[in-house]
Parts: structure tokens; C-alpha cells; sequence
């Protein structure tokens, strides 16, 4: 397993939409095994391959509490066969977004068909964390990051902060 790097906003990659997967095989496992040691790592509780770059359908996640054993989930080809009419807030956070958490309106509960590790096709029925942290990363799949889902002036407030520290951060190091 290998640590990849996570891309920070605003950069241009992670707007990249995410191609299916044509198959699930060993190759594509590593790949999602990188991503769970990379989000653990993080830490982080989700991650979608095109925030290290890779622009492929593939979602990792970990929705386990600290001193509680890993729950490993992994979402090939995600999509969303069903959402309740109800909506909930909750205050989302992003590993591309490091820093920076605010409310979020998505459906409440919602099902999606996916491939699991094993490439089996499954259904499951998310509510809560599970039904936010599922929406919220197959919206990376799109392009999207949860900033697109504010006002324009806090998403740009946000992305130019994280810009500026960026370029700080690339001057420290030069
Ligand atoms: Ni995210």
C-alpha cells in the first residue's frame, strides 16, 4: 500500500468528471487500498479517487469512531437509485477543503447500486452520516465540491484563502 497525495482546491483536477470502471480487479483493488491507508492517514472518514488524481469511479470510506475497529467501504460505479423527499443539514468538511466546514441541505436518506470490493453488485439504504458522506463523495465524481453548494461569496471567500496558503506554502518551500 502506498500514501498518495491529497489534492487541495482550488485545483483543476479535482473538477475532472470520473469515468466507470470497466472492471474490478486486482489493480483496482490496490488502488483502493491506497485510498483507505491515504484517508485513514488523512484522517479522513471518506475519499473519492479523483482527489488523488485518479479519475476513475471509485469511493472509499471509514465511518467508524476513534477506538472502534475499521469499517472499510468501497463504491464502484455509485449511483443513486432512490432519495427521500425530507432533506437534512449537516455541516460537512472535505480532505480537499482542509480547514473549512459548513452546512450543508441534501436528501435525508438515499439508495444507491454499486460495485463492492469484490466487483459484486450491491444495494444499500444510507441515512445519517452514511447517506451525507455517500452524496458528498459521489459529488466529487461529478466535479463537484461541497463549497458548490454555498453562496458564491462564501465558496469564493473559502477557495481564496485556501489558494493564498497554498502559495505560502510553495514559497516556504522554495
Ligand atoms: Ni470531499
Amino acid at each position: 500500500m502506498t500514501l498518495r497525495e491529497i489534492l487541495i482546491a482550488p485545483d483543476p483536477r479535482l473538477k475532472v468528471k470520473s469515468e466507470p470502471v470497466e472492471r474490478v480487479d486486482d489493480a483496482l483493488r490496490s488502488l483502493m487500498d491506497d485510498m483507505l491507508e491515504t484517508m485513514h492517514e488523512a484522517p479522513g472518514i471518506g475519499l473519492a479517487a479523483v482527489q488523488i488524481g485518479v479519475a476513475k469511479q471509485v469511493i472509499v470510506m471509514d465511518l467508524a469512531k476513534e477506538g472502534e475497529a475499521p469499517e472499510p467501504r468501497y463504491f464502484v460505479n455509485p449511483e443513486i437509485i432512490w432519495e427521500s423527499e425530507d432533506f437534512h443539514h449537516y455541516e460537512e468538511g472535505c480532505l480537499s477543503l482542509p480547514e473549512y466546514y459548513e452546512e450543508v441541505e441534501r436528501p435525508a436518506e438515499v439508495k444507491v447500486r454499486f460495485l463492492d470490493y469484490e466487483g459484486e453488485i450491491r444495494e444499500l439504504h444510507c441515512t445519517e452520516m452514511l447517506a451525507v458522506c455517500i452524496q458528498h463523495e459521489m459529488d466529487h465524481l461529478e466535479g463537484i465540491l461541497f463549497v458548490d453548494h454555498l453562496t458564491r461569496l462564501k465558496r469564493q471567500m473559502i477557495l481564496r484563502k485556501l489558494s493564498k496558503a497554498k502559495k505560502q506554502q510553495a514559497a516556504e518551500l522554495a
